[in-house]
């Protein structure tokens, strides 16, 4: 993997590119990018989600998407697509270039095409953030999307539960080595409130304040665990916008401030003086 590269050009018309991502799979890593948007999108922002999860693209689902993308003809005489609106957020999935319970292959050369695609043939006009659902891991997709988009910064998602927090170390050091600066963390299923009001930390308390310790980062937001955030990716209305004066609605709501505040610095600062994340 490269140490330094070149940034990559930017996507006209999009001010800011956030990534979501996680160390492993099923740490809520699509509902945190769904609701991120959601809320960004309520903050009054304009907004596109991209989902480059590849092997399970869930974000039409989740978003309640009922458009295809549409395919016009550029003025060059290539093609792109112009994505589907729901929620008030642009959504373009992998999901809508691949059949449903295909399994997809995708490696090396063509998978790099693909992306490049995805990346560079999406007319999202004029966004002020774009939110990209990553693959779990740091694989190929992450290495790729880093190059042919100018990333802003990663929003890191994990569960309070140690082997989650390994993973998410792998995760930050590939960001680092592609010189995306990780914003912060998102420890989501955090805890869970009865019927009683009492809070009960079921998978330990404070891995992300494990991680704000060690890797000097910012604990951007703690989600609890609530069946309106899963019936809200399963109902395809996310509970930003179900809920708004849910305990999880708020939290995603005070992680779309941070994320606002966090990127125009970073947008602001000289490259040379962003910290990349220390290990
Ligand atoms: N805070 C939460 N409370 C309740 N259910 C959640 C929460 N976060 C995620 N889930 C559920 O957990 C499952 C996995 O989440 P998902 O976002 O698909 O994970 P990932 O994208 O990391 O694989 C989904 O069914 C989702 O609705
Ligand atoms: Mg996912």
């Amino acid at each position: 993997m490269p140490q330094m590269q070149p940034k990559a050009p930017g996507l006209p018309g999009v001010r800011h590119i956030i990534a979501v991502s996680s160390g492993k799979g099923g740490v809520g890593k699509s509902t945190v990018s769904a609701n991120l948007a959601c809320a960004l999108a309520a903050a009054g922002k304009r907004v596109g989600l991209m989902d480059a999860d590849i092997m399970g693209p869930n974000m039409p689902i989740m978003m309640g998407v009922t458009e295809e993308p549409k395919i016009q003809k550029t003025p060059t005489g290539g093609e792109e697509f112009i994505p589907p609106t729901a929620q008030g957020v642009k959504v373009m999935s992998m999901g809508f270039l691949v059949e449903p319970d295909q399994p997809v292959v995708w490696r090396g050369p063509m998978l790099h095409n693909l992306l490049t695609q995805f990346a560079k043939n999406v007319n999202w006009g004029e966004l002020d953030y774009l939110v990209i659902d990553f693959p779990p891991g740091t694989g190929d997709v992450q290495i790729s999307l880093s190059q042919l988009l100018p990333i802003t910064g990663a929003v890191m998602v994990t569960t309070p539960q140690e082997v989650a927090m390994q993973d998410v170390r792998r995760a930050w050091r590939m960001w680092s080595q592609v010189r995306v600066p990780v914003m912060g963390v998102v420890e989501n299923m955090s805890y869970f409130i009865c019927a009683h009001g009492e809070k009960y930390e079921i998978f330990g308390k404070g891995g992300g304040e494990i991680l704000k310790t060690k890797f000097s980062t910012e604990l951007l937001a703690r989600v609890p665990i609530e069946i309106a955030v899963r019936e809200g990716g399963d109902l395809g209305r996310p509970v930003v916008v179900a809920k708004p004066e849910s305990e999880s609605a708020r939290a995603f709501t005070e992680l779309a401030q941070k994320v606002m505040a966090g990127a125009e610095q970073l947008a602001s600062a000289q490259p040379a003086t962003v910290e990349i994340g220390k290990f």
